[in-house]
């Protein structure tokens, strides 16, 4: 069966390139888009850390696991209509529809004997067709994509809510929804940043928007033709921490050793911040670093991102009043530490001046009332949404 699909299907040489340097070539099965077979590592350096076996091997279980989780999962948010909009059948047939090309990292393929520069290609500097799949990925009413909606670096950006980069100014700004009904992510992204600028701490900007009738937050990307982001997931497949221990600590540790000064503190910022939105969503691909493309060197832990998911965002109304007393925080491989448990992981509390949030729940409840008749969230949801967010500062207050 084997022999025969390969007989059909012969797989192409292909190269996974860094930048303009070659990582590794293999056989790559086009239908399936997947690497079946290596044929050469070229620089053992640039492979993602996660796809490493022993001291110069690829291990090619993990690299399709890794090259399949940068693109759009199955579970995304309207998922069917952009197909359909995009007229593909799979999310995975556009993995490498434009050499697999991202704007989160430096990682692309090409064909061995397609001869292409990054510089030519990369979508920091080329522009693209971004209407096209801002609307298949967006609107609900009929629409045909043409064929360049194919060809963004939409292709390879994972997550559950609709998105898309747009180009504006010459920077790529990422447009992001929220979950039907209440739609309250983008809000509370919006809420975060302030809440994060207010406390110094060092998170992504997000501002709130209408695009084809749906609330979405708006920000800039992090990175740029030099940096990239390297996921959490990606560091402790360096640290390799036992399954039965918290990753807190081997992360911070690896961290500390690939020469983040800072690490602790950064740490300390994410807990506050997720405490206060009553984060529910802080996976291992949702926090990182950013470490220079060329050489490879860790710069600094990434701006907080992903701040959305909280303030009982996917709860119904009744189920908001309570919600932080049932409520269990999620980061790394543990997702039920109870809020005694998360205070106690901060380093240093005392180091935060609370006192600078007084009041932001009204700016917060202005934010939700001025979308009101867009998400048609009750004015009761409004008021336990910002009696939750007063009771959070309240608690770490009170911890302090
Ligand atoms: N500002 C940004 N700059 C660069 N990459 C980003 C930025 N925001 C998100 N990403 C990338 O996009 C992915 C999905 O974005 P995220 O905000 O986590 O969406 P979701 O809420 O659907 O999980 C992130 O895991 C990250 O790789
Ligand atoms: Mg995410």
């Amino acid at each position: 069966m084997e022999f025969l699909d390969r007989l059909f299907n012969k797989p192409k040489i292909y190269i996974l390139m860094h930048k303009d340097i070659q990582v590794l070539s293999g056989e790559y099965n086009e239908e399936k888009h997947r690497f079946e077979k290596i044929i050469h590592i070229f620089s053992y350096d640039h492979l993602p850390y996660s796809v490493r076996k022993g001291e110069n091997g690829v291990s090619l279980k993990r690299l399709d696991h890794w090259f399949r989780w940068r693109g759009i999962p199955d579970y995304r948010v309207g998922l069917n209509v952009l197909l359909d909009h995009l007229d593909i059948s799979d999310q995975r047939d556009l993995l490498d529809k434009e050499y697999g090309l991202s704007v989160s990292d430096h990682y692309w393929i090409r064909e061995e004997k397609e001869h292409v520069s990054y510089a030519d290609l990369n979508f920091f500097e080329r522009p693209y067709d971004q209407d096209s799949f801002g609307i298949s990925m967006f609107a609900s009413s009929r629409f045909k994509s043409p064929k360049s909606g194919l060809h963004t670096p939409n292709n390879t950006l994972c997550g559950y809510q609709k998105k898309a980069w747009f180009q504006r100014n010459g920077v790529n700004v990422l447009l992001k929804g929220g979950t039907p009904i209440y739609q309250q992510e983008p809000v509370n992204e919006w809420l975060a940043s302030e809440i994060a600028n207010r406390l110094g701490i060092d998170a992504i900007q997000y501002h709130v928007e209408i695009y084809e009738n749906q609330l979405v937050s708006v920000c800039d990307n992090m990175l740029d033709l030099d940096t990239e982001l390297i996921t959490a997931e990606e560091v402790l497949s360096l640290a390799k921490p036992d399954k039965d221990v918290f990753w807190l600590t081997p992360y911070q540790k690896t961290l500390t050793e690939m020469g983040i000064a800072d690490a602790g503190k950064k740490l300390d910022d994410l807990l506050v911040l997720d405490f206060i939105m009553t984060n529910t969503d802080r996976h291992n691909q949702n926090l990182g670093v950013i470490r220079d493309a060329n050489t490879l060197q860790w710069l600094k832990v990434a701006p907080i991102f992903d701040t959305g998911t909280g303030l009982g965002c996917l709860k119904e109304d009744n189920d908001i009043a309570n919600f932080d007393e049932f409520y269990h925080y999620r980061l790394f491989n543990s997702d039920n530490i109870l809020d005694n448990i998360c205070v106690h992981l901060i380093l240093n509390l005392k180091r935060y001046d609370f006192s600078v949030l007084d009041g932001i729940e009204s700016l917060y409840e202005e934010r939700l009332r001025k979308y009101q008749r867009l998400t048609g969230i009750t004015d009761r949801r409004i008021d336990l949404l910002t009696s939750l967010l007063r009771r959070r500062i309240e608690i770490l207050k009170h911890a302090q």
